[in-house]
Formats: structure tokens, sequence, C-alpha cells
């Protein structure tokens, strides 16, 4: 029996890092059939993954994002794919970001931030993390027509059509529904926006034409669905792991709190030590021998991102949290082709909101009453949040 075969589903969602860490020295390219997918778990062997569209595609077949949101940048590749990247990457390079925001998110922040600050004690994942990622997104997207509880409904109920690999009608028939719900709240804004432009990157994608290129309407859809699912959730997980990852170091969260210029080195570090994104899901489109493995064509393979930025061929002790780490980059974002679009914006608004954080919330701690628990491996985020302030 493989290695990969030993593995449970309860291991990789409780933690995950011990699993990977055998699979890295004894099954690198592993079949686990709790997840039925290959994990290929060693930093370099990633990299390859993502950096070979052409032999690890992921416009995978069946595509569970593209029958639930429609043909999106996520689901395919080659030039349809490299289309759509090129127009959407314009509205969120940093200075972009900045623009359109119009210094939405430290306001946001500290709108938060007053409405608990004589507590002494929150959840901060309910209390902030949540409302700060889905409201600044939002905004950004220029979706503010649109209630955020709806928005978050439709996109609990998509991700059920998401995991939906074996192609279960029942599971299949409510995220439909919501996809097209939230695909008609969209085509609203669309109209409006087709009366005059204004600077959300919705706005940015009905209107940007290069030499009469321009995106259809199916195509802003489903690719803002796929925003949407991707850029909703992350951010807060991060803000969360980030206040955990220093709570859980009270030496270096106080260093932080010290010398601000430690705070991009900290969100970069929470990225690599324990990202939200655990992998890239890529499928083989011919067979291929790998680490010695032979591969057939169509194998579903999971590029574990999260094993490769805890591998000691690649990073020194890369179990230790560490905001002084200097090793180079990570994979949390991943590489190539379907690099995150919105890292920058993830980026910022992580680490605008831990500033924040830390010049209004005093001696801020973890409350040793409540512990963190963290679930999840493809996904990985607190499910709670707790933290303690002096008032
Ligand atoms: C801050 C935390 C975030 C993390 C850790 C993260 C992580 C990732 C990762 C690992 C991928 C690649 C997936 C793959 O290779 O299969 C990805 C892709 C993507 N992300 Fe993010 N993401 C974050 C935030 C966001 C935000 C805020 C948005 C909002 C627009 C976003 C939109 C996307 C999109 C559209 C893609 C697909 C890109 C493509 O296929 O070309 N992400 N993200």
């Amino acid at each position: 029996m493989g290695l990969g075969e030993t593995v449970t589903l309860e291991q990789l969602e409780t933690d995950p890092y011990p699993v990977y860490a055998r699979l890295r020295d004894d099954e690198p390219v592993s079949w686990v059939p709790a997840v039925q997918l290959w994990l290929v778990t060693r930093h370099d062997d990633v990299r390859r993954v993502d950096l070979e569209p052409d032999v690890f595609t992921g416009a995978t077949t069946p595509s569970t994002l593209n029958r639930t949101m429609g043909t999106n940048m996520l689901g395919s590749e080659g030039p349809d794919q490299q289309r759509v990247r090129r127009i959407t990457e314009a509205p969120f390079r940093p200075r972009d970001v900045e623009a359109r925001m119009h210094g939405m998110i430290p306001k946001l922040a500290h709108e938060l931030i007053d409405g608990i600050a004589d507590r002494g004690e929150a959840d901060l994942f309910t209390a902030f993390c949540d409302p700060m990622s889905v409201r600044s997104l939002r905004f950004m997207l220029g979706l503010e027509d649109v209630a955020w509880e709806d928005i978050l409904a439709w996109n609990q109920a998509m991700m059920l059509g998401l995991a939906n690999f074996e192609g279960d009608p029942a599971k299949q028939a409510p995220a439909d529904r919501s996809s097209a719900e939230l695909g008609a709240a969209i085509e609203r804004v669309l109209d409006r926006l087709e009366g005059g432009p204004d600077g959300s990157v919705l706005s940015w994608m009905l209107h940007h034409d290069t030499d009469g290129d321009r995106m259809n309407r199916t195509e802003i859809v489903a690719n803002t669905k796929l925003m949407l699912s991707g850029g909703l959730q992350e951010p807060r997980d991060l803000i969360a792991l980030a206040v955990w990852a220093l709570g859980a170091h009270p030496e270096q969260l106080d260093e932080v709190s010290r010398d601000r210029s430690l705070v991009k080195r900290a969100v970069e570090e929470t990225l690599r030590w324990c990202g939200p994104v655990g992998t890239s899901t890529r499928q083989t489109t011919r067979s291929v021998v790998f680490d010695g493995v032979e591969l057939p064509e169509g194998a579903l393979i999971g590029a574990v991102l999260s094993s490769a930025n805890r591998d000691p061929r690649r990073f020194t002790d890369p179990d230790r949290f560490d905001v002084h780490r200097n090793d180079g980059a990570h994979l949390a974002f991943a590489i190539g082709t379907h690099f995150c679009l919105g890292a920058w914006f993830g980026r910022h608004l992580a680490r605008v909101s831990l500033e924040i954080l830390l010049d209004r919330l005093p001696n801020l701690r973890l409350d040793p009453a409540r512990p963190v628990e963290l679930r999840g491996w493809e996904f990985r985020a607190p499910t709670s949040t707790w933290v303690r302030w002096d008032v």
C-alpha cells in the first residue's frame, strides 16, 4: 500500500503539515484516494506543475469551476486565458488599486474598530476580517448596489457546485440557482454602467477596449463570479491568520508593533507559513513520468502550494515562523499563468488592516481562554480569532 493510501481527509483537514512532510520525503508524487487527487508536495515539483500549463492544464475536464460560473480564466488555458488576464490585470495593479479604492480600506478598518474598541475583546474573524474583506472587494468590483448578505449567500451556494466533482444534480441545482441570481445582479450593474463608466473593475471590463478587443458580457459575468469566489474569503483568512501567527509568537508581535516596517514581512511570512490557499488543481494533458511515477493522461493533480512553502529543500528551518526570514519568494499565490490576480489587493488589505489593528488595539493578544482552531487543507483558516486588548 502506498503512503498516499493511508492519508485520511480528517488528517488533512485537522493539520495537513505532518502529512505533507512525510509525502515530501517518501512519496513526493502520491495518489491520495481520500481526495481523489495525485498530490505533488515538493517545492520544485509544485513550481513545475504551475509553470508547464501545456502538460498540467487548468482547463480540467470536467471543470466544476466552468460548469458553475461559466468559462473563466482559472478554468481555461492558452490565448483565451491570456487575453482575459491582459484586460483584467490592469485594475489590480498597485497604483490602480489605491486610486480605485479612494482611501476606502483604512476608512472601513477604522469604522469597524470604532464598533469594538471599548470592549477589550472580540472575535476578529467575524467582527473585522470578514466585513473588511467582503466590503472592500464589493467596492473595488463595483457591486455597491448589491447587498453583501446576498453576495455571501450566493457565493456559499456556488461553493457546493465547485466541490461537486461527482456531478451530483442535487448539489448542482442550488449552485446553479445562486450563480444565475448573482449573474442577474451583475448584469443589472452592467446595464447601469452602459450609461457611463465609474472607477470600478466592472466598469473597466465593460469599457476597456484594446484595438477593438473587448470582453463580452458573458466573459465579464463569469470572471466577476470567479473574482468573488477567489477574493471574498482569502483576504479575510489572511488577516485572521496573520493575527493568529503573530499572536502565537508574542515576541515577534511585540517587535512588529514597535517597528511597522516589519508589517509587510509579517504578512509575507504568514502567507508562506500558513497561507490560506492550499493547492493549484491541474490535469495532465498527456501521460507523463514525474519523479519516477507514471501519470496517465487526464490525471487530476493537486500541486500543494502550502507544502512547497514548508519544503526544507527550499526554505531554511521551514516550520519556524520568522518575520526576519530572508529566503525569497513563496508560492502562496501560485506562479505562472494563474498567478493570483488579486495578490496585490489581498496583500494591501492585510497590511493596512494589521497596521490599523496594532494602532487602535493596544497590547493586542490572543485570548488564552478561547484558543484559535484552524481547519482545512485546500482552504485553511481559523474558525474564530478571539483576541483581547487593553482599554
Ligand atoms: C489575499 C489572499 C489570496 C490568496 C492567498 C490567493 C491565492 C490564489 C492562488 C493560490 C491562486 C492560483 C490558483 C491556482 O493555481 O489554481 C489564485 C488565483 C486567482 N485569484 Fe487569488 N488569492 C487571494 C486573493 C484574491 C483576491 C482579493 C482576488 C480578487 C480579485 C483574487 C482573485 C483570483 C483570481 C481571479 C484568480 C485566477 C487567476 C487566473 O486563473 O489567471 N484572489 N489566488
